[in-house]
């Protein structure tokens, strides 16, 4: 164990580490030392509700005992071999994602982390169709690496355009109906959002695939109405346009149904998922392909692959996590919980006038701040965020984490996705935290 004191862990983290996504001046992080089920300890012992499963991810809580006890097991039995062998645990894990994905899956390709997922999910969709171009939305996070940066809509994207921008990107409108791009009101819309995807492709030609968060995460918990995921797939069957569902947030039970798409009853070409895969206890990226992409590779170079793709140690934890979903009934639980989640979000809205929106799926929810309810106006901007302006959701989200309760907040909005084991008595514990501490944005809002 480390002799350092508290304070040097803190001081040597953030001289001599990167802060991600942020100024590093005044990074000062939590030094935080456990944690288990719904809850994180730091060093003076003070106990923080994690009311995001830190970045959506930990779905199952903090240390679960099935999970740990996987990656210990295999850590004796087989800790890494190359890519090109057989194991257990591969097939096992394979066996499982039959299972759980949605039908049509069936071949899997293993990376390390989400970004790294959706990069093969683009060099697949290039190599099949022989076709260059994505469509992605404006409101949408896909990774940190160059093709996912190039797709991600939001601004962490700016810092690389345009010279270190991945060519062949281009951006449709988000489904977006409490903000909509377009400015039209559902249904009437006819959801044009969707229809104007069908208007590119046929405008831009070279289209290889169109990429989806199909609940989008970060960027808003954005939820398409019933037609528009149905409709897409239409779209894209139409004009030989693969459909990806990106599926790193929303997927493993966070809405509800094992996989967002589920929903709609919608099956893409490709998934790509992350996070919950393994409760993040293990970095495992999945890129699953159908039957029919597949075999174009029987006769064509399959160019794609890292030293680490399905490596033991992030496979055997995802084994135990669909197990440990399955006995825990954590799908169905997200809906019944998610439900006495959003009716307690719901009473927040009556009652405090900074809050312009709540929305959400399962225990996937958006609490979105406006300074005017009528106008919809917002506190913050994508340029105050990257401009390292201090955003109001940062002030409430601060004041919650005094008050024991950790959330994660982006541009104008909080993304309420705490671990799918979460009691009643822990999500009361959450929202009376936020209610105590919207004052900061109720003594700002007119009207
Ligand atoms: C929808 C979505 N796609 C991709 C990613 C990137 O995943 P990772 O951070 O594991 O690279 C994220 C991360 O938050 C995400 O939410």
């Amino acid at each position: 164990m480390s002799q350092l004191t508290s304070g040097q862990v803190v001081d040597i983290t953030a001289a001599h580490t990167y802060g991600t996504w942020r100024f590093q001046k005044g990074w000062k992080p939590l030094h935080v030392v456990d944690a288990e089920g719904c809850c994180f300890f730091d060093s003076s012992g003070n106990r923080y509700l994690d009311f995001s499963a830190q970045l959506m991810c930990v779905s199952l809580g903090h240390k679960n005992p099935a999970v740990i006890r996987a990656i210990e097991e295999q850590a004796r039995m087989l800790p890494y071999i190359a890519p090109g062998y057989a194991t257990d645990v591969r097939a096992e894990l394979s066996r499982l994602l039959l299972e759980v994905l949605p039908r049509g899956l069936d071949r899997f390709f293993f990376a390390t982390s989400g970004t790294e997922a959706n990069e093969a999910a683009f060099k697949i969709a290039r190599m099949v169709t022989g076709k260059t171009k994505i469509i992605s939305r404006y409101r949408s996070y896909h990774g940190s690496t160059m093709g996912s940066i190039a797709a991600t809509g939001d601004p962490r994207r700016w810092a690389m355009e345009p010279a270190g921008k991945v060519p062949g990107v281009i951006f449709a409108p988000e489904v977006h109906c409490y903000r909509c791009p377009l400015r039209h009101e559902y249904p009437g819309c006819g959801v044009a959002c969707a229809e104007y995807v069908a208007h590119m492709i046929e405008h831009e030609g070279d289209v290889a695939a169109v990429i989806v968060e199909p609940v989008v995460g970060t960027n808003g918990v954005l939820i398409p109405p019933r037609e528009y995921l149905p409709r897409l797939r239409e779209i894209c069957d139409a004009h030989g346009v693969l459909l990806i569902a990106d599926e790193v947030m929303s997927g493993w039970g966070r809405t509800g149904r094992w996989f967002a798409v589920d929903h709609w009853d919608v099956h893409p070409d490709i998934l790509v998922t992350a996070k919950g895969i393994t409760s993040a206890y293990a970095p495992l990226g999945l890129c699953a392909t159908t039957g029919k992409i597949a075999a174009y590779f029987d006769d064509h170079f399959f160019s794609h692959g890292h030293t680490y793709e399905a490596h033991p140690l992030t496979l055997a934890p995802a084994i135990a996590a669909i197990g440990e979903y399955r006995r825990l009934n954590l799908v169905d639980r997200a809906c019944e919980t998610g439900a006495y989640l959003a009716e307690r979000l719901q009473e927040l809205k009556s009652k405090h006038p900074s809050i312009g929106d709540v929305r959400g799926l399962g225990l996937f929810h958006a609490v979105e701040l406006v300074r005017n309810r009528q106008t919809r106006q917002p506190f913050n901007t994508m340029r105050d965020k990257v401009a390292g302006t201090p955003l109001l959701v940062d002030a409430v989200a601060g004041e919650m984490l005094t008050k024991g309760v950790s959330v994660q907040a982006w541009l104008s909005h909080f993304v309420i996705a705490p671990p799918l084991i979460i009691s009643r008595e822990e999500i009361d514990q959450g929202v009376r935290a936020l209610d105590e501490s919207l004052h900061l944005a109720d003594r700002q809002a007119q009207g």
